[in-house]
């Protein structure tokens, strides 16, 4: 497994796997993800921010293809708020809790800070455990809860949290894992 920059060569492995995705996890990533076009303009590499995936080598099912088990990207928020990031992360369901979502954040994150972003935020549905603790250990904290803010296809609503990471304040936290030291960064 490798997690690397989003390119057009694996644009067709990612299509596959937003299609195989549950209708319920494509709502993370806030974009057209089953439109071809869509995905493949992706790959050309605009503007700060970034997309990574998680591929699989040779493909799971043994027919040579590359698979991609996870995506993350870091878009720019407009105008005012072009200094901040949000990240969109999904894993497929299959490969949950082996610690790809953690690897995808993390790189997202250096990503991020080092294409000049000082912000980055990430939402967050409030009982999605795995999401906040990986968020919090890459140096995340929550900075807003809106209540009742997502309504599920049960009817059911749900509230969201809204994690931020401010890049100036934490170098302290990112060296704690590991991000500092990728960035070059002076230890300490
Ligand atoms: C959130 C998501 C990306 C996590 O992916 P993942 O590959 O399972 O994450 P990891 O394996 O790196 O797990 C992260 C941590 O969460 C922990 N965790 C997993 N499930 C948990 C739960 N229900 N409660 C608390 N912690 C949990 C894991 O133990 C792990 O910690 P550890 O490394 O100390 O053991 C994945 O669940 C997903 O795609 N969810 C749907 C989309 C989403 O919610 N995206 C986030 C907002 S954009």
């Amino acid at each position: 497994m490798a997690v690397v920059e989003l390119g057009p060569e694996r644009c067709d492995a990612l299509l596959r796997f937003f299609g195989e995705l549950p209708e319920g996890d494509l709502t993370f990533i806030k974009e057209e993800v089953t439109d071809p076009e869509t995905v493949r303009s992706w790959a050309t590499g605009d503007s700060a921010g970034g997309r990574w995936v998680a591929v699989d080598t040779g493909g799971e099912g043994g027919d040579g293809r590359d698979d991609v088990t996870g995506y993350v990207a870091v878009r720019p928020l407009p105008g005012w708020s072009d200094h901040v990031g949000e990240v969109r992360l999904v894993v497929a369901p299959s490969r949950r809790g082996s610690g790809l979502g953690r690897e995808l954040a993390r790189q997202a994150l250096v990503g991020a800070v080092s294409s000049g972003l000082s912000k980055l935020v990430v939402e967050v549905v409030a009982e999605q455990g795995a999401a906040l603790a990986l968020f919090t250990d890459l140096g995340f904290s929550g900075e807003a809860l809106l209540r009742d803010h997502i309504r599920g296809r049960d009817g059911e609503l749900r509230d969201l949290m809204v994690l931020a990471h401010h890049v100036s304040d934490t170098w302290s936290g990112m060296d704690t894992v590991g991000v500092a030291d990728e960035l070059g960064a002076p230890a300490g």
